[in-house]
């Protein structure tokens, strides 16, 4: 038991958070009509290298004269191991509209990366006289990622998300696999004749999910690649929102649906937290710290967990 208080992550939705390529200007429009909560246009890994300048151009451009709305507006940078990574930067804090709200740094390993980058910012940030603090989210991707999960949660006040990226994660592991998230064919438990499928992503997502809960940031849930898969994309998701992930990636517009309608409270869930609330405020008056709602135990701790559904939902209606 601590007696620091758990401090609590930026209050913004973060259900769905949808990609695009910076060297595909065409969707750029489309991206900005979507239903997801955060966009992320992309400089790192679908742009190809000979393609990496004008995507920043694309990028830098569309940031100040597309109508994003109400949306978090984000640039996934490339990795600190690349010789594109300080142009990125250099670029968007230069020369982007502060419409700009995050960078999304890929491939971290250490505190050390998010110091690196939050160095340059700040220093680009005064010298350009920028007002709005740019924020920062992160992918944990590697092996070295995982291993120093909790230092990067702890790295920088600018730090608002972490999302595990699947497909960089299994090849830092040496994962034998090629799929992008969900059920792999070979990771399963047997018993009396019968295959039953194990979660190969449940613990890496636990660690994070217990990171970025220790130091207040949103833990998201990344990509799944096989975006004709709608049960498989359903079935990730409602593991990961059950363990404590606030949303999922979109690398096609048909998964922004799927992901909102998971990671939005349904109505069913939001009124039993409230008559669970109630049953509690009823059982204080009544000087007891536990009650029987429909033939189940709740207590003081209940009140908590049925406060993250409500509170969930209220930030999302007002969102
Ligand atoms: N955001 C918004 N709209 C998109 C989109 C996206 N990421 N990807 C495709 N669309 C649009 C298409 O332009 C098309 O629009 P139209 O009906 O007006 O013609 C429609 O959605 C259907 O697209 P579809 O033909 O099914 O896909 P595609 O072959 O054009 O593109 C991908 C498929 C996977 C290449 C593309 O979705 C993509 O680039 N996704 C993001 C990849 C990425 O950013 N990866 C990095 C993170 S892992
Ligand atoms: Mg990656």
């Amino acid at each position: 038991m601590s007696f620091r208080i758990q401090p609590q992550p930026v209050a913004r939705p973060n259900r769905c958070q949808l990609f695009g390529p910076g060297s595909r200007p065409a969707i750029f429009e489309k991206m900005a009509g979507s239903a997801a909560d955060v966009i992320n246009l992309d400089l790192e890994d679908s742009v190809a290298p000979d393609d990496k300048p004008e995507a920043r151009r694309n990028v830098i451009q569309a940031i100040g004269d597309v109508d994003w709305g109400k949306k978090t507006l984000s640039v996934r940078i490339n990795g600190l191991d690349s010789p594109y990574w300080y142009r990125d930067v250099v670029d968007l804090l230069e020369q982007a509209s502060d419409r700009l709200d995050q960078i999304m740094i890929p491939k971290v390993g250490n505190a050390g990366d998010i110091y690196a980058v939050d160095a340059l910012v700040t220093s680009i940030e005064a010298a350009m006289g920028r007002t709005k603090r740019i924020a920062f989210e992160v992918i944990i991707e590697s092996a070295a990622g995982i291993a120093h999960v909790e230092e990067i949660a702890a790295a920088s006040p600018r730090l608002q998300a972490m999302s595990l990226g699947a497909a960089d994660f299994a090849a830092s592991m040496g994962m034998q696999t090629t799929g992008i998230g969900g059920t792999q064919e070979n990771y399963y438990m047997h018993r009396e004749g019968q295959k039953y499928w194990s979660d190969p992503w449940h613990w890496a997502q636990a660690a994070i999910v217990a990171a970025c809960r220790t130091h207040g940031v949103l833990p998201v849930d990344g990509p799944f690649g096989d975006f004709s898969d709608e049960e498989g994309f359903l079935a990730q998701a409602r593991r990961s929102a059950t363990l404590g992930m606030v949303g999922k990636w979109a690398i096609h517009p048909r998964q922004v649906a799927l992901a909102n309608e998971v990671f939005t409270p349904s109505e069913a869930a939001v009124t039993e937290a409230r008559e669970i609330l109630a049953a509690m405020e009823k059982a204080k008056a009544e000087g007891q710290g536990a009650t029987v709602y429909k033939g189940r135990l709740v207590d003081i701790a209940s009140i908590k967990q049925a406060e993250v559904i409500v509170k969930q939902a209220e930030m999302i209606a007002a969102g």
